[in-house]
């Protein structure tokens, strides 16, 4: 049983990276979980994870012929594939690669979780949207956001993509929620899946390179995942096939 999502937004810095994580953490009770840092060009989540000292990442597995397990690191009960930093690595990666990596993958986890880039103007940053089943859209609830969030819908729906929900962050008092989640519904194919607020924990979590679940598992942000993650009922799949289904995907030339 295997199951991939992409986790993309329109705009950057909106905490994909973060929800990744916490998302994978909160599955990671019920199911086989594996994150992969599909943010080729401005990887992060290796310093979310306190992973950014290892000498194995997903750049060497895009850019040479390391085997993807030697990039798979048990961490906090999850498999987690770090990507590099750096641009000689970057340089170096064919991003067709990954559609073999994330097959690999599949074939040995029940949720695949694809930290994404943002914006969709790079082959790498729409292979994740192009090869997931579902799509989690975060957004921070402000118009702009949400209607750059709209393009990752459309891309996604192109490619026969599907979208599992859209997940609200970085929620202040003052933001028009309920305005804002009424367009939402309106505009999005699929649910809303939590709304989680602007709180210090995430950052803090960062800065001790844990996920935020396993930094503050007590805080309202770690509970708000969980309600979230409880929101995506993770369909069941043949895993040879559905790895089948990656390596044969048509990747877009120009997005
Ligand atoms: N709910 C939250 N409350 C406060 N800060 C948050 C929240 N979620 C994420 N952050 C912080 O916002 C910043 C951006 O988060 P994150 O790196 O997860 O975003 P991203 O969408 O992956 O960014 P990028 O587009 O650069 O990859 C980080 O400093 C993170 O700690
Ligand atoms: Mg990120």
């Amino acid at each position: 049983m295997v199951e991939a999502f992409a986790v993309a937004s329109g705009k950057g810095g909106v905490g994909k990276t973060t929800s990744t994580l916490a998302l994978g953490m909160a599955l990671s009770d019920r199911y086989d979980v594996t994150v992969v840092d599909a943010d080729t060009g401005m990887a992060n989540l290796l310093f979310h994870t306190g992973l950014d000292g290892v000498e194995t990442t997903l750049h060497d597995v895009l850019g040479s012929d390391v085997p993807v397990s030697a990039a798979v690191y048990e961490r906090f009960g999850m498999r987690v594939v770090p990507c590099g930093t750096s641009l000689s690595g970057f340089r170096r990666v064919d991003p067709d690669r990954l559609r073999g990596v994330v097959a690999t993958l599949a074939r040995d986890t029940d949720v695949m979780l694809l930290d994404s880039a943002p914006a969709l103007g790079a082959k790498s940053a729409v292979l994740p949207v192009v090869l997931a089943d579902r799509v989690v859209v975060v957004v921070q609830p402000t118009i702009p956001s949400l209607s750059d969030a709209l393009k990752v819908q459309e891309y996604a729906t192109a490619y026969g993509t599907s979208i599992a929900g859209v997940l609200f962050n970085r929620v202040q008092p003052t933001d028009p929620i309920e305005r804002i989640s009424d367009s939402a519904s309106r505009y999005f194919d699929g649910p809303i899946i939590g709304r989680i607020p602007e709180r210090p924990s995430p950052q803090a979590a960062r800065r001790a390179g844990k996920p935020v679940l396993a930094h503050a598992p007590e805080s309202t942000v770690a509970m708000a995942y969980r309600e979230a993650a409880e929101q995506l009922e993770i369909r069941s799949g043949d895993g040879t096939k559905i790895a089948d289904r990656f390596q044969s995907a048509v990747i877009p030339e120009q997005p």
